[in-house]
C-alpha cells in the first residue's frame, strides 16, 4: 500500500480562480495501453494518465514482450507496439498491478487467453479487494485460476486457455467485470454476452471498435462481442480527454468556497462518468457545461463552476454506477451543504482502494462533521464550516486523501492527512495544481 506522505491543507486563504487542465482519464488510458498492446501495428496514445495505476499496466505488457516508446518526459504521449492477440510471451516475474483494480481485473481477461501462465499480485490493499468476480467468469470461459481463498485474493495465477464465449449476468454493476469478460471474449469462439444490473462505465465497449471489433449493444443493455480476428491499430492517435473523475475535486472544491469561479476545459462527460455532476446540479451547483467537439468516441465539455451554497439530497443505489468514484468528495460537499444527505445501495464503497464509507466517515467525523455510517451509504448533516487543527489518514488512498485536502480548505485550522501518497496512482501533480489554482495545500516535505 501506498503509506506514507503527509499533507498539510487549509483553510483556503483565497477563493480558486482560473482555468485548470486536469490530467487523462484513467479508465480509458488503462483500456488504450491494452488494446494498443493487443493489436497488430503501432499505436500512439495522447494525453495518457502517467499516473502509477497505468504506469503498472503499461509495464506488464512489458514484462510480456511488448515494446512501449514514451514520446515525452511527462509519459502523457506513447508509441505501442502491438504483438498482436497472440504475441505476448510468458513473463519472467510476477505480474505487479500495484494499487491498481482496474489494472488486475481487466488483465484476468487478457490471461485467460494466454497459452502460458501468469501470475499477478498487486500492494496490501489490493491484496485484500475481491477477485471472484473476474475469475468466477474466466474459469466458466476455461481459464484455470489458483490463488489465496479459492482464487478470490492475489496473488492469483492464471493458466490461460482455448476459451468458450459464454452469456454472462454480472452479479454485480462493474465496468472492471465486464471489460474482463470482453477482453477475454476476444480469444473465444463466438458471441460473448454481459449483462449488468446497471449500467456501468462503457469505455471498454467505445474503444473496441477504434480496434477493429464492433460492440452491439441491445435495448436491453446487453452487450455482446463477435470477435472478429485480429484487433488492428488506429489509422490516428488515441487521444484521451482529461479526467472527470479528477474534475471532480476542484468542482466541489469551487463550489464550496465563497468567491469561488473555476474552469475546467475539456473534460470528459460520458453520462456513464456523469453522475457526480448530476448530483452536485441536485445539490444546487452552479455549473455551466459547455460541450466541445467529442475526442474520439468520448463527448466532451469546458466545465465552469462558480460558488453556490448547496443543499443535500437523497441519492439512491440507480445513481450509484455513474458517480462510483466521486462520493469521497461528494461526502465533502455534502458536509458543507444545508440540510441532510443520504446515499443508499452504495457498498461497493466498502471494496474500494479503502473502505470508503468507514475512510470517509472517520475523517469527516475528525474535522467535527454529524453523520452515521449505514452498511450500504451515509447519512450526513451539512454545516457551515468544519473544525481544524486535526490529523486524519487517507489510509493510502487517494480519493480520500485528495477530498480531505478539500475539505481543509473550509477549516478553522491546519488538517494534517496522513498516507496521502497514495495520489500520484491516479492523479500526479494534483498539489501543484490546486496550489496553481488557489488551494492552501502542500506536502509536509516541502516545508513551509
Ligand atoms: C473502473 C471501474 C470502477 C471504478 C474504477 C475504475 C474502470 O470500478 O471504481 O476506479 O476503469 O473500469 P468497478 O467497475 O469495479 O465499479
Amino acid at each position: 500500500m501506498n503509506i506514507g506522505g503527509t499533507l498539510i491543507a487549509g483553510p483556503a486563504a483565497q477563493p480558486l480562480t482560473g482555468s485548470l487542465t486536469v490530467p487523462g482519464d484513467k479508465s480509458m488510458s488503462h483500456r488504450a495501453v491494452m488494446l494498443a498492446s493487443l493489436a497488430r501495428g503501432e499505436t500512439c496514445i495522447r494525453g495518457f494518465l502517467p499516473g502509477e495505476d497505468c504506469l503498472a499496466t503499461a509495464q506488464m505488457f512489458v514484462d510480456m514482450g511488448v515494446t512501449i516508446d514514451w514520446l515525452n518526459a511527462d509519459k502523457t504521449a506513447l508509441r505501442v507496439h502491438g504483438c498482436g492477440l497472440h504475441g505476448l510471451r510468458a513473463p519472467a516475474a510476477v505480474l505487479d498491478a500495484g494499487n491498481s483494480g482496474t489494472c488486475v481485473r481487466l488483465m484476468t481477461g487478457v490471461l485467460a487467453g494466454q497459452s502460458f501462465a501468469a501470475t499477478m499480485t498487486g500492494d496490501a490493499s489490493l491484496r485484500k479487494r475481491p477477485m471472484r468476480r473476474v475469475v468466477d467468469p474466466v474459469r466458466r470461459m476455461g481459464a484455470t485460476v489458483s490463488g489465496r481463498d479459492d482464487g478470490n485474493l492475489l496473488p492469483i495465477t492464471i493458466q490461460g486457455g482455448q476459451l468458450k464465449a459464454i452469456d454472462f449476468a454480472s452479479p454485480v454493476a462493474s465496468a472492471q467485470v465486464k471489460s474482463c469478460v470482453l477482453l477475454a471474449g476476444l480469444y473465444a469462439d463466438g458471441t460473448t454476452t454481459v449483462r449488468e444490473p446497471r449500467p456501468t462505465r462503457d469505455h471498454t465497449e467505445r474503444m473496441l471498435p477504434l480496434f477493429g471489433q464492433p460492440v452491439v449493444v441491445a435495448e436491453d443493455g446487453c452487450i455482446a462481442l463477435t470477435p472478429t480476428g485480429e484487433l488492428t491499430a488506429p489509422a490516428g492517435d488515441v487521444v484521451i480527454p482529461a479526467d472527470p473523475s479528477s474534475a471532480a475535486f476542484f468542482a466541489i472544491a469551487a463550489s464550496i468556497l465563497p468567491g469561488s469561479s473555476l474552469c475546467l476545459p475539456a473534460i470528459g462527460i460520458n453520462p456513464r462518468r456523469d453522475g457526480w455532476r448530476r448530483i452536485l446540479m441536485a445539490m444546487g451547483a452552479d455549473l455551466l457545461v459547455q460541450q466541445g467537439q467529442a475526442i474520439g468516441e468520448e463527448p466532451v465539455a469546458d466545465v465552469t463552476v462558480r460558488h453556490r451554497r448547496l443543499h443535500g439530497v437523497h441519492v439512491s443505489s440507480d445513481d450509484v454506477p455513474d458517480a462510483i468514484d466521486e462520493f469521497p468528495i461528494l461526502f465533502v460537499a455534502a458536509a458543507l451543504a444545508d440540510g441532510e444527505f443520504v446515499l443508499r445501495g452504495a457498498e461497493e464503497l466498502r471494496v474500494k482502494e479503502s473502505d470508503r464509507i468507514a475512510t470517509m466517515a472517520e475523517a469527516l467525523r475528525a474535522l467535527g462533521v454529524c453523520l452515521q455510517e449505514r452498511p450500504d451509504g451515509v447519512v450526513i448533516q451539512g454545516q457551515r464550516r468544519l473544525r481544524g487543527h486535526a490529523v486524519v489518514d487517507a489510509h493510502g488512498d487517494h480519493r480520500i486523501a485528495m477530498a480531505m485536502a478539500v475539505a481543509a480548505q473550509m477549516a478553522d485550522g491546519e488538517v494534517e492527512i496522513r498516507n496521502a501518497a497514495a495520489i500520484n496512482t491516479s492523479f500526479p501533480g494534483f498539489v501543484e495544481l490546486a496550489q496553481a489554482c488557489g488551494m492552501n495545500v502542500r506536502w509536509a516535505e516541502q516545508g513551509s
